[in-house]
């Protein structure tokens, strides 16, 4: 048992009121949006400057005190969980925009700034921020860099990695790295930066990052299609693809439609029912574009790919179909649904959905299945309900089995066990379906660069060679 960290010794680093200990601080920073309930940290500790979490990172060092490194928890895969009592620092003060440069169109932000913050400042200045979730009003820029996220934009421009023209990072050696400082050419060796991104706070602290923004996006066009079967997304998917300007290609099913109606109080948006329901979005400059997706539209329904369609007809119309797909994870959030989220290459989807498919149909008979996600991106959602009456222990053995037969599909297809939540604790053990031990071995020894001690977010992403069961 490892002895309690000296918090007085914490504590005289910084201000006062930075470090906290009370039973409610320590509950709401200690959990991310994955729920898992695990003894509360040690302390939370809110760090204003770099030069206080580098100070943090020293005492973490001499002491031997494990950081947890906290932005707005929104994650799924619960990789900013305190899972052994550890300190969580906190980078929701370090959260000011620092500098913004029109001429290269980037922003330097502090890594406690609020996703939705970022989007506001950008279209202030005529331009945009075009990472955008559902959990945009709460998530941060340090954590969205952390988990290398993606959302609901990501064929057109992205993830947070294509975003990050600039870092910078406080090492688990304490070293203040200035990584790439907004270069767009940089050809002088490794791009640490990188490294970085997508690393789930094991390596460093994340402080300050500069992104770079895009034009501000066009009048949009948005439609909804029922889709009678998996394997016509692609048809689809390529249709829109050649006719329009795609910045969204979304699927989800109708249990996902119902509960969203359900949770919301919603009417249906088609007078159809379908086992599945695509979101298209594109570029609507003119009319010719619109006139192109419908014509698209009318291909796909004599082509019986899809059954019927909805075109929204205003922004207001935009939108409502948009809270449709948006809503998804709120509205199943409350039955505590065990999630996937898992990619293949675009063009393998329909044979790896076919096999997804036929293993959980045999799994989970008696279980509501859900499938959304950005199929645009290859990138797949599977969320499975517990019955009722079930015990929910059995259900999460039950779970668990399913889950290494589904990675199995995953790896076969070379696929992702996580394409866009992030590996944390819930999907550590199985980071072998999509990683070679080869390169687990070169991410462990990454690691040792960076946090020689380990006091980065221990037993997150992978197990370093002392933590793991022998
Ligand atoms: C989404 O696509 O809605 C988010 O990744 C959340 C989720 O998967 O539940
Ligand atoms: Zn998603």
């Amino acid at each position: 048992m490892p002895s309690p960290p000296p918090l007085d010794r914490l504590a005289a680093l910084l201000p006062p009121g930075r470090v906290l200990t009370d039973a409610e601080s320590l509950a709401a920073f200690g959990r991310d949006w994955s729920e898992i309930h695990l003894p509360p940290p040690a302390a939370v500790v809110l760090p204003r400057a770099v030069a206080e979490v580098a100070a943090v990172v020293r005492f973490a060092n001499e002491h031997r005190v494990p950081l947890v490194p906290s932005g707005g928890r929104t994650g799924m895969s619960g990789g900013a969980v305190a899972s052994a009592g550890e300190v969580v620092v906190s980078l929701a003060r370090l959260d000011r925009v620092l500098d913004f440069d029109p001429v290269d169109r980037t922003v330097r932000v502090e890594a406690g700034a609020v996703t939705r913050g970022v989007q506001e400042f950008a279209a202030a200045r005529g331009l945009c921020f075009p990472i955008d979730f559902a959990s945009s009003g709460s998530s941060q820029i340090g954590g969205n860099i952390a988990t290398n996220a993606g959302g609901l934009k990501v064929i057109r421009h992205g993830t947070m990695r294509d975003r990050v023209a600039g870092l910078k990072v406080v090492t688990g050696r304490g070293d203040l790295l200035d990584l790439n400082r907004g270069l767009v050419k940089n050809a002088t060796g490794y791009d640490l930066r990188h490294l970085f991104i997508g690393s789930e706070g094991t390596l460093g602290l994340i402080v300050e990052a500069t992104l770079r923004l895009t034009a501000p996006p066009p009048p949009r066009g948005v439609l909804l299609l029922a889709v009678p079967a998996l394997p016509h997304l692609l048809d689809l998917l390529c249709a829109f693809r050649a006719a329009v300007a795609l910045s969204a290609f979304e699927l989800f099913c109708d249990t996902s439609l119902r509960h969203v109606l359900a949770a919301r109080r919603l009417e249906r948006p088609l007078a159809a029912v379908s086992p599945f329901y695509a979101l298209v979005e594109f570029d609507r400059p003119d009319g010719a574009a619109e006139d192109a997706a419908l014509a698209v539209v009318e291909r796909a329904v004599a082509a019986g790919w899809a059954s019927d369609a909805v075109v929204a007809q205003d922004e207001a119309d935009c939108r409502r179909l948009w809270l449709l797909r948006e809503s998804i994870a709120e509205s199943i959030a409350p039955e505590d649904p065990h999630k996937n989220d898992i990619s293949v290459t675009v063009s393998r989807l329909p044979a790896f959905l076919a096999e997804v498919e036929r293993v959980v149909r045999a799994s989970y008979p008696d279980a509501p299945v859900l499938w959304y996600g950005h199929v645009g991106d290859g990138n797949l959602h599977l969320n499975v309900l517990r019955p009722e009456g079930l015990d929910p222990a059995e259900f999460a053995r039950r779970c668990r089995e399913v889950d290494e037969r589904v990675f199995e599909v995953v790896a076969a297809h070379g696929g992702s066990v996580s394409a866009e939540h992030g590996v944390g604790l819930l999907k550590k053990d199985y980071l072998g379906y999509s990683r070679s031990a080869a390169e687990i071995a070169a991410m462990r020894g990454i690691k040792a660069v960076f946090d020689p001690n380990g006091i980065l977010n221990p037993g997150k992403l992978f197990d370093t060679a002392e933590e793991e069961p022998t």
